[in-house]
């Protein structure tokens, strides 16, 4: 019997539950990037391995090389990706599709799942929007599986710009908050946009255990961001006091979490995190 691996990273919870659903219906383990990406070979027994990741300026995040760069035996895998995306992910799989040459290996697969953006620009997303884009991710999860249990091949999943992001409608609603963020950093510079905890920060040390890159140490009772942040927006969007901004960038942050996912659930991808 096949030996079915799902490897997932995620920010706010999108990507961990896609995986989690796909690792449910393959009969695969679930199993956080970031907790073996200190090993020098990743996926040593498996025949199959999905990776599931969320699309940061329309690519895949930057540690996904380092992760395929550690895969063992990639040219015997049968290997497929499935990335979680708020607007549009453009040619993103096609970044992943050529990691993976670039290894030796070939993806047979890439599939992009529309979920609630966990960005700053956007606004806020409707509770009723978020359930028709899980709705549709309950469909989609069906064509996945059986796509990946019937081992096909050639299917990678692309959007261009005109589908993806105008006739979404959501760069309209969006142009407001674009517009006032390009202006603050043409003022500012992007030096001005680093991560602050205002005076609502109570020291709890939620954004620390959530940084899956440990990026984040507390001194005197306040959170200090290092050097190595790959912009998920764990740390802001899991503060539970919705104190972490972009410097004096006043933007109105749009609070989200996946609905089904806890932050329990989030701290098994950080190594330094408890689970209580
Ligand atoms: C810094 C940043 C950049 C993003 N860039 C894009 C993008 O280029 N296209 C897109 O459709 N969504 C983009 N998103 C939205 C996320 O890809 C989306 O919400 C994803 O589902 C988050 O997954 P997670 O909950 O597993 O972290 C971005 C989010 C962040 C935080
Ligand atoms: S999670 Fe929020 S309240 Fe807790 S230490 Fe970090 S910034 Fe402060
Ligand atoms: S510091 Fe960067 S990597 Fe860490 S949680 Fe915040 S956004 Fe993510």
């Amino acid at each position: 019997m096949s030996k079915v691996e799902i490897y997932y990273f995620s920010g706010t919870g999108n990507s961990l539950a896609v995986a989690r659903d796909i690792a449910r219906r393959l009969n695969g383990k679930l199993i956080p990037v970031m907790s073996v990406m200190d090993q020098d070979l990743i996926g040593k027994e498996a025949d199959v391995i999905g990776m599931v990741f969320p699309i940061y300026d329309f690519k895949p995040p930057k540690l996904l090389a380092d992760f395929i760069g550690k895969l063992a035996d990639i040219g015997s895998k049968y290997l497929f990706a499935v990335s979680t995306y708020g607007v549009t992910p453009l040619k993103a799989m096609k970044k992943a599709d050529a990691d993976v040459a670039a290894q030796g290996g070939k993806l047979s697969a890439g599939f992009n799942v529309q979920m609630p953006h966990n960005g700053i620009g956007y606004g806020d997303i409707s509770v009723d929007k978020q359930k028709e884009m899980f709705r549709n991710w309950d469909i989609k999860l069906d064509v996945v599986a059986d796509y990946v249990d019937a081992r096909k091949e050639g299917c990678l999943e692309t959007t261009n710009v005109m589908t993806g992001f105008i006739l979404s409608g959501m760069l309209f609603k969006a142009l407001p908050s674009i517009a006032s963020l390009l202006w603050h950093v043409m003022r500012h510079g992007w030096a001005s946009m680093g991560f602050i905890a205002d005076e609502k920060c109570s020291g709890c040390g939620t954004c620390v255990r959530v940084c899956p890159m440990q990026n984040i140490s507390m001194a005197e009772q306040r959170p200090c961001w290092s050097d190595h942040c790959v912009s998920c927006f764990a740390c802001i969007q899991w503060c539970p006091r919705e104190a972490i901004r972009l410097g004096n960038y006043r933007a109105n942050l749009f609070r989200y979490r996946h609905p089904e996912v806890k932050l329990s659930d989030m701290l098994r991808e950080n190594r330094l995190g408890s689970t209580k």
